[in-house]
């Protein structure tokens, strides 16, 4: 039998991801046709002439091929064979070898200090699990929450669309809480109130709220009383917390830092809320999204529920063993007096200082082009203006007509969701310096005579 589209199910029909939808599609087309493209529809800084973090990549080269060891003293610094040494013995079998479940448990011991030193908190390697990117963690959490038709999920408005894609394939009910574009888009009581009671009347059984933060597309960083709103309202309202956490090491501004979720509820004490944070190798200074790491931190699951979510996880396996590895060396970096640490801190300073020169860049030229107005980009990789549109058009008609006049790939802001009866578009900070400059100076032009 040939499977035809009409044997599919609704939920796979109506899944959307839009940042590779047809614009993304249509932008690759292009290229083989042989026009140049800048591509500042994702968040993937290799593909942008990001250069990894030597380190990691020693490490992995010893631990994938461990013959080379013998001559490892002449290639490596020592830090770095001992490292993959301590990785290659905590997996006992290598990396052609499934782990458990949850992951390698050396690697989660590694985790748990990262999370301990990081937040002054105490953590259970029992409650990490090893994941392939973060966003397999979330599609497990959210598998986990939605049960049926009614089950929702709060999620922001504007948001990354792994939540929205991940709800509609699970049929459960997405829960929008708006942003506050005019607040430097901040979260409100007042907006999560209005959300849940709007949910509810509608039937919906609000399950968890999702916040991203800092903020993808947006690039807010939340402060800590922000946090703290979150997690008495998901207290008062009986909701779990799902923190995206993938932006941590992608803060710019000089007054804002960033909070996790585990330590503002450490701190108000904060035993019932059922917590789900997300981390990745993905994002920050490493940019190592084709290997696949990242790490799900339960808080305040009871242990049954635990073992369901080691079930789930147990239905592959287990994560990939390279992407456990690289969040072992995102965990676990060189430390100053270590052999390798001149040279990682250099390359670690150096990326993220030219995101943070990026992003300062992007939203003042952004802000300088009439009908086009961007708050500033504080972290994450993102800027997310909102645009004036002629009447009758849309941001996907607009996006598609940039990409064909001048090579520049954005996504609509209509993929992200916003207020209805704005526009936006999202463009990553990503491009070199100088791609950055053409890309606002290609977008200006495009602007102004964009009827
Ligand atoms: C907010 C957010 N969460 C999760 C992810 C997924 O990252 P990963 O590569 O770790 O799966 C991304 C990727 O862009 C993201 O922006």
């Amino acid at each position: 039998m040939t499977i035809r589209l009409s044997d599919l199910g609704r939920a796979v029909l109506q899944t959307e991801y839009a940042v590779r939808g047809p614009i993304v599609a249509r932008a690759q087309a292009l290229e083989r046709e042989g026009r140049e493209i800048i591509y500042c529809n994702i968040g993937n800084p290799q593909a942008l002439e990001q250069k990894p973090i030597t380190f990691l990549r020693q490490v992995l080269a010893l631990c994938q091929y461990p013959e080379l060891m013998t001559r490892a003293s002449d290639l490596f610094p020592r830090d770095v064979i001992e490292t993959a040494r301590n990785v290659l013995a905590g997996t006992r079998h290598g990396l052609g070898a499934y782990s458990d479940s949850k992951g390698v448990r050396f690697i989660r011991e590694a985790v748990a200090a990262f999370i301990h030193e990081r937040d002054g908190i105490p953590t259970d390697p029992e409650a990490i699990y090893l994941t392939d990117g973060a966003s397999k963690g979330v599609q497990t959490a959210l598998r986990l929450l939605i049960s049926g038709p009614r089950d929702g999920i709060m999620i922001p408005i504007p948001q990354y669309p792994l939540y929205s894609a991940t709800i509609t394939l699970y049929e459960g009910r997405q829960v929008g809480y708006y942003l506050d574009e005019e607040q430097a888009w901040r979260l409100s009581r007042a907006r999560l109130e209005e959300s849940y009671e709007k949910a509810t009347a509608e039937g919906v059984r609000v399950r968890a709220i999702c916040v991203i933060n800092p903020g993808n597309p947006t690039g807010a960083v939340l402060d800590c009383a922000n946090i703290s709103m979150i997690i008495d309202f998901a207290r008062q309202r009986g909701l779990a917390i799902l923190a995206d956490e993938v932006y941590q090491e992608n803060v710019y501004l000089a007054g804002d830092r960033f909070y996790s979720f585990a330590r503002v509820m450490a701190e108000k004490d904060e035993r019932e809320v059922s917590l789900f944070s997300f981390h990745s190798c993905s994002k920050g200074f490493l940019g190592e999204c084709g290997q696949r790491g990242g790490y799900m931190e339960l808080r305040n699951v009871p242990a049954d529920v635990v073992a369901q979510v080691t079930k789930l996880q147990s239905v592959a396996l287990c994560a990939n063993l390279t992407g456990q590895v690289a969040t072992y060396c995102m965990v676990r970096p060189p430390r100053p007096g270590d052999e390798s640490y001149p040279l990682y801190a250099s390359e670690r300073d150096h990326i993220i200082g030219e995101l943070r020169r990026r992003s300062a860049l992007l939203a003042e030229g952004l802000n300088r082009i009439p009908g086009i107005r961007c708050n500033q980009v504080a972290g994450a990789m993102y800027a997310f203006p909102s645009i004036t549109l002629p009447p009758g058009r849309t941001d996907e008609e607009y996006c598609l007509a940039l990409l064909e006049e001048t090579g520049v790939c954005v996504v609509p802001g209509s993929g992200f969701g916003q207020v209805p009866g704005t526009a936006h578009l999202r463009t990553t900070i990503l491009p070199p310096t100088g791609k950055i400059e053409a890309v606002v100076e290609r977008l200006a032009r495009f602007h102004a005579s964009y009827r």
